[in-house]
């Protein structure tokens, strides 16, 4: 079995909400608490029992493969009795409120709160009503804090660092949550990152995040070691964005020609899910620079770490 460090991850902040709540010193702290994970989640026996006796309820009121899974696995792994409410069948669907619902699930004294909501800042409206962690697992188009942990831990375990290299982050960056936690969190851990889509995909006032801007592909992707494709989430749009998802593709598409702007051996991400041929073609997210599949893997190891960090409480990092 898999052995945990001696000396706990200790969160200055009680909740994760958005990348802001972590200092520079706590995210490579967690990233390598995450790493201790994914070895565990490698073994025969992938248990652990520091959540013995504590109750973790997901609450996600818009769908998820990868993150209700992940949470769910990563709960139960560490010994956590876990519980994903169906928000479809639950009194949500009669009505009752976001406030009302977190309020009635905190009676039933949970320790770790999940939410996933459509609206940007709802998760931390409801952070401040209830007595229990919480933690962001996306809301509208503000923040998903724990993707942007699982592709800085993709990204350091193969380049053994995140200061400095190039990354660039592709497409709908407007409706991505994705991508405003990928930012912050990697400008803070010192890369140098790019935005690339046409304008109407790109927020205004997006360079003042601290990174650059391109509006092509050619010049967005020369010289960088990560590629980051973006869903194009049409479910967020109301209006139009691009002229056609086949133009759209035909500009902004990732293909294995406009890789190579890239350097030869660049990772090539995607958060999923994917719609392939509109913002990436298939044999680039099944290709050897593809880590899709261990941006994934990852999920699972960083969730086990933010969950294990936040149970820690009543100290100080
Ligand atoms: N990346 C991500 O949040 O995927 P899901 O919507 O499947 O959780």
């Amino acid at each position: 079995m898999t052995k945990l460090p001696e000396r706990p991850v200790f969160l200055k902040s009680a909740h994760l909400l958005g990348v802001s709540d972590l200092s520079p010193l706590e995210i490579p702290k967690l990233l390598d608490l995450a790493d201790i994970y994914v070895e565990v989640n490698r073994n025969a026996d992938k248990r652990h029992a520091i959540l013995s006796g504590l109750t973790q309820v997901n609450l996600f009121f818009e769908p998820s493969t990868r993150t209700q899974s992940s949470f769910e696995i990563a709960g139960k792994r560490l010994g956590a009795d876990v519980m994903n409410m169906a928000v479809s069948t639950s009194s949500v669907s009669k009505g009752e409120t976001l406030l009302d619902t977190a309020m009635t699930i905190n009676a039933m004294h949970p320790d770790f709160l999940v939410v996933r909501h459509q609206a940007s800042g709802a998760v931390e409206l409801l952070a401040q009503k209830v007595s229990c962690a919480v933690i962001n697992a996306g809301d509208g188009q503000h923040e998903h804090p724990t993707q942007a942990l699982l592709d800085a831990l993709t990204i350091r375990r193969h380049f053994g660092r995140l200061e400095g290299l190039e990354i660039a982050i592709c497409g709908d960056v407007f409706h991505s949550r994705v991508a405003r936690s990928n930012i912050h969190m990697l400008t803070k851990m010192g890369a140098h990152v790019r935005v690339v889509g046409p304008s109407t995909l790109l927020p205004s006032g997006i360079d003042k995040f601290g990174c650059t801007v391109f509006h092509n592909m050619k010049d967005g992707l020369a010289g960088a070691d990560v590629v980051m494709m973006l869903r194009l989430q049409l479910e967020r749009m109301s209006g139009t964005f691009v002229p056609s998802q086949r133009e759209y593709y035909h500009f902004y598409g990732l293909t294995e020609e406009k890789l190579k702007y890239a350097k030869p051996k660049a990772l090539v991400m995607h958060p999923g899910p994917m719609n392939r041929g509109v913002e990436i073609d298939s044999s680039v997210a099944d290709g050897a620079q593809s880590v899709i599949r261990e941006q994934v893997e990852m999920g699972v190891a960083v969730r086990m770490a933010v969950l294990d960090a936040l149970s820690r409480k009543g100290h100080n990092a």
